[in-house]
């Protein structure tokens, strides 16, 4: 990124104020001055926010893998790009140079175009936290395919209902993934998942485990002898501005998982700009985001946002508890990581950790840390500050979505002075704006609402895969003409914001976004469930942990409800996947339902909480007498 980096309070509003001014201009510049295209666009951006209808660059020519990759050779090609850490500490380390890189992608891509996969086709990637899980991602952008990657902690079921939803053509697995002490045979869940979807042709199998899986003839492939044989020449696809680049999919408050679908040229111009200026990320900086590249996070900040940048990257395998509560301090040390991005479940379950496990560790390259997911409580805010950062390291409370392709609201490191608890201010080109129920804008500084975003930024997503109506209906019209994020927000006295959370029926479980709808299906699918809701409650270390009450067929019914309880964990563990358990199950004789029969969540909310005094208005409630027995059931 040339000339981009915000270098003080003064020139953070500078470029502030030109980017809201003239947005056009604005982005215009970064683009034309930071990446390769074969040919440039005629307009800068299109869109009718009501329509839900964004494009940019219009008309751009584009490979994203040239960007990542190709251009980098000149001046690179001995750099690290990807340092990879094995979840066995003693497993050798992996070093993956830009020229390396460019081979191994290069070959995969070649073995993707054998397989027969073209522009356009969606391939499925449910690999673990391995090289080949971000190779397999470029190979794609490399002759147009759509990657779908599924985050390899998902079920059978969730798996087969990506694949259906976008058609895939393709899988990339591995016969399985190491976590921790923990070995996983991911192929047979595939296998399991394959039983339920008619579109897939080939399965390309990555070696990662001696566990030995069945080879079905003609569908299933060994990647490592197709890619022996392939060349290391691949001429990159000609991509449009707007082809897309990737789905991937995210819990909504109702219904199917939606596929987000984010293109080409926004994205990538997004998400460079951002890894820039938000880690002010300089030559030779050693990036480590502890995320899983099956997370929007993984995408924009392991992956693509990095390499635009010419930057080293690490992959890590493992978990932070893996074989002792210090691997991510030894990890730092080891690799002299020089930023940090994890999540404050992360950072909470560490801090129940004694100290002397992060103390001992010499953490002196460290210059920026980083946050996501969920907001940041005050104790870890400042236990990470104190013993990470060591107090010399500026917290970056990073607050954006897998809608939004990048981060939004952020603290810029030493521009932008931090506020515990707070992401801060918008980026150059974010508008944020609070409104109240009635549609109406807060002004003025000190307040609360809804927060939703005025103008379109390049790393929006344009669609869900399939269902633009559902687009439109989810983010554009609840605030017609403004994108709606679902989260509640406060702007204190000087303009700084703080995420609230979330103000619509999705949960955040230990960074992880779920949606109460599809886990109350898969719950009522028990034979002896008539009903259930789910809502969050405080937890000290998932940040929020799930609640169900559920309503039996039979009232009286006799069965052992611990079995019970299990079994529909188990359920859950099956359809979404062992993230989506419920921590406590209540039976109860009914729901507490407004009359015109929608679930009262707030009140069960409440009833988790333990606030069984701040029940607010309950003058719309049709039955009264079920909070009172739901209250004393769980006294
Ligand atoms: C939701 C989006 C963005 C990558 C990870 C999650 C919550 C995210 C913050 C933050 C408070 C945050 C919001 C948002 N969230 N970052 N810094 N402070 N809340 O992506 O799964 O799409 O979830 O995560 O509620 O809407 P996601």
């Amino acid at each position: 990124m040339k000339n981009y980096q915000i270098e003080s309070l003064p020139d953070y509003f500078k470029q502030y104020k030109k980017s809201i001014k003239n947005p056009k201009k604005f982005w215009d510049k970064i683009a034309d001055d930071n990446f390769v295209w074969y040919q440039k666009w005629e307009k800068v951006v299109k869109y009718d926010m009501r329509e839900a209808k964004i494009e940019w660059f219009i008309n751009a020519k584009l490979n994203m893998t040239k960007n990542c990759i190709d251009r980098h050779l000149l001046n690179r090609s001995n750099k690290n790009a990807i340092i990879f850490e094995p979840n066995d500490p003693n497993e050798a380390v992996q070093y993956i140079t830009y020229q390396e890189l460019h081979e191994r992608v290069c070959k995969f891509a070649n073995v993707l175009r054998d397989q027969g996969i073209q522009k356009g086709d969606r391939v499925c990637i449910y690999l673990p936290m391995v090289p080949e899980l971000a190779i397999s991602m470029l190979a794609c952008a490399r002759i147009g395919a759509i990657h779908s990657v599924v985050f390899a902690g998902f079920s059978s079921s969730a798996i087969a209902a990506r694949i259906n939803d976008c058609e895939s053509k393709m899988v990339i697995t591995s016969n399985g993934s190491f976590r921790g002490d923990k070995t996983i045979n991911l192929k047979a869940l595939v296998d399991e998942a394959l039983e339920k979807t008619h579109t897939v042709e080939k399965v390309l199998l990555v070696k990662r485990t001696d566990i030995e899986v069945p080879v079905k003839e003609g569908r299933d492939q060994w990647i490592a002898p197709l890619l022996e044989k392939a060349s290391a020449d691949c001429v990159p696809e000609i991509m449009d501005a707007e082809d897309p680049l990737f789905i991937l999919y995210t819990s909504g408050s109702t219904g199917k998982p939606k596929g987000m679908l984010h293109t080409t040229a926004g994205y990538m111009v997004y998400t460079a700009y951002t890894f820039k200026n938000v880690f002010n990320y300089q030559e030779n900086d050693i990036f480590w985001c502890t995320a899983d590249i099956g997370w929007i996070t993984g995408h924009s900040y392991i992956l693509y946002g990095p390499l635009l940048n010419g930057a080293t990257t690490v992959i890590f395998e493992g978990v932070p508890s893996y074989p002792q509560p210090d691997r991510f301090w030894e990890v730092i040390d080891k690799h002299k990581v020089t930023q940090f991005y994890t999540a404050p479940t992360a950072i909470r379950a560490l801090a129940k950790e004694d100290t002397k496990w992060v103390d001992e560790h010499d953490l002196s390259s460290l210059k920026v840390i980083g946050s996501v997911g969920e907001p940041i409580n005050d104790e870890a805010w400042h236990w990470y500050n104190d013993h990470v950062g060591r107090k010399k390291c500026p917290i970056v409370d990073t607050w954006w979505q897998t809608e939004t392709g990048g981060i939004l609201i952020s603290p810029i490191p030493f521009v932008t002075p931090t506020k515990p608890t707070y992401a801060t201010l918008p980026l150059p080109g974010i508008q944020p704006v609070l409104l109240n129920d009635k549609r109406i804008e807060i002004i003025g500084n000190q307040t609360t609402g809804n927060l939703c975003i005025r103008y379109p930024w390049p790393g929006i997503a344009r669609s869900i895969w399939g269902d633009h109506q559902r687009y439109i209906e989810t983010y554009f019209s609840a605030y017609p003409g403004k994108y709606f994020t679902g989260d509640g927000a406060l702007r204190d006295e000087v303009g700084y914001y703080r995420i609230t959370g979330r103000v619509d029926d999705v949960i955040i479980v230990s960074g992880h976004n779920l949606g109460t709808a599809p886990i109350e299906d898969s719950i009522n699918e028990h034979p002896a469930v008539a009903e259930s809701a789910i809502v969050g409650y405080p937890h000290d270390i998932k940040g929020n942990a799930l609640y169900g009450f559920v309503m039996l067929k039979d009232i009286g019914e006799s069965r052992d409800k611990d079995n019970l309880r299990k079994e529909i964990n188990q359920i859950i563990t099956e359809q979404i996947g062992p993230i989506a358990k419920l921590d406590k199950i209540q039976f109860v004789s009914g729901l507490p339902k407004t009359r015109s029969g929608k679930i009262m969540r707030r009140i069960l909310r409440k009833i988790a909480e333990g606030a069984f005094d701040q029940f607010g208005d309950t003058s719309t409630l049709l039955n009264p007498e079920v909070v009172e027995e739901i209250k004393e059931g769980k006294l």
